[in-house]
């Protein structure tokens, strides 16, 4: 496995792959691998000859408040999880070597990135797109993987993907979750065991609202409140929001119809996590 610190390295990798005819697959991720990751790769090793993980803990999707400098980190780790599942390069380059002096271009989608994360984050969606813009036109990706763990994000880069011709497949795969259902994430090693026990009560929530749609409940206003109440009854749970709505164009529903997605945002101390599910109905 190839390990690239320069855009020039990561350009001649790629260049050699395309000489030899090979499809390339990226996978951008800020590192700290776990089994949503993994499975990405995988994926992605499966339907292209060569697959390239970007790992670049990117500091313009971090607002002044939150995380970035105490983002876990362990290159060494990820390295090795990454070279077992067979990825053939990572590009992990500086700060200065994606934001050099001088920066100042971005990339920006409006109208799905005013909701749920992106009001509670404002500018976060503006990083993630610019460097995801990025990391594709130094790549070249024929695919790219992204989880459905981080819906919102994955549909904003389908939007930008289309909306700019990017030319190249999006590809979004369902969360890995650990074996009580929280969802995977970098984040969770900041939880306590206390606050790691009660999280479990995101995925419950979720079913629950499942559950119910299943059983015939359509409103969205009370399907809301039942989630609500749910992880409100939760100590420690504190919540930043809980919204159903429309996919793909996430805006409010009334009524359940077509397919919606139930998305939330819940903090246990100083670790926000997030969560969702989609139904069809
Ligand atoms: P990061 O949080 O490292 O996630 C990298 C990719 O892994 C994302 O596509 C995310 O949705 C996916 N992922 C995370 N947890 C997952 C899980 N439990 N199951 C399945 N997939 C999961 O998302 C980012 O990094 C950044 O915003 C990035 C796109 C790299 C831009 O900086």
């Amino acid at each position: 496995m190839q390990i690239c610190r320069t855009i020039k390295e990561i350009r001649a990798f790629v260049a050699k792959c395309r000489a030899e005819g090979q499809t390339v697959g990226l996978v951008p991720t800020m590192g700290y691998f776990h089994r949503g990751h993994l499975s990405l790769m995988r994926e992605a090793k499966k339907s292209c000859h060569r697959v390239v993980v970007s790992l670049f803990v990117n500091p313009l999707q971090f607002g002044p408040k939150e995380d970035f400098s105490q983002y876990p980190r362990d290159f060494d780790r990820d390295c090795a999880m990454a070279e077992e599942v067979g990825v053939d390069a990572i590009f992990s380059p500086p700060d200065s070597e994606m934001y050099p002096e001088g920066f100042c271009t971005h990339v920006e989608v409006t109208g799905i990135t005013g909701r749920l994360c992106g009001l509670s984050r404002p500018g976060h969606f503006r990083g993630v797109t610019t460097v995801v813009t990025k990391l594709f036109n130094i790549i070249t990706p024929d695919k790219a993987f992204f989880g459905q763990k981080d819906a919102q994000q994955a549909m904003v880069i389908r939007r930008m993907a289309e909306d700019l011709n990017m030319g190249l497949e999006i590809v979004v795969l369902p969360t890995v979750r650990e074996e009580d259902g929280l969802a995977m994430s970098s984040r969770n090693v900041y939880l306590d065991r206390d606050q790691r026990q009660n999280a479990t009560v995101l995925y419950r929530s979720l079913c629950a609202f499942r559950e119910a749609v299943d059983r015939g409940e359509r409103d969205a206003e009370s399907l809301r409140r039942s989630i609500t109440k749910m992880i409100a009854s939760t100590p420690g749970a504190e919540i930043d929001y809980v919204e159903i709505l429309s996919v793909p164009n996430l805006e409010p529903v009334a009524s359940l119809q077509g397919k919606v997605i139930a998305a939330l945002a819940v903090r246990f101390g100083r670790t926000r996590l997030i969560d969702n599910i989609i139904v069809e109905v």
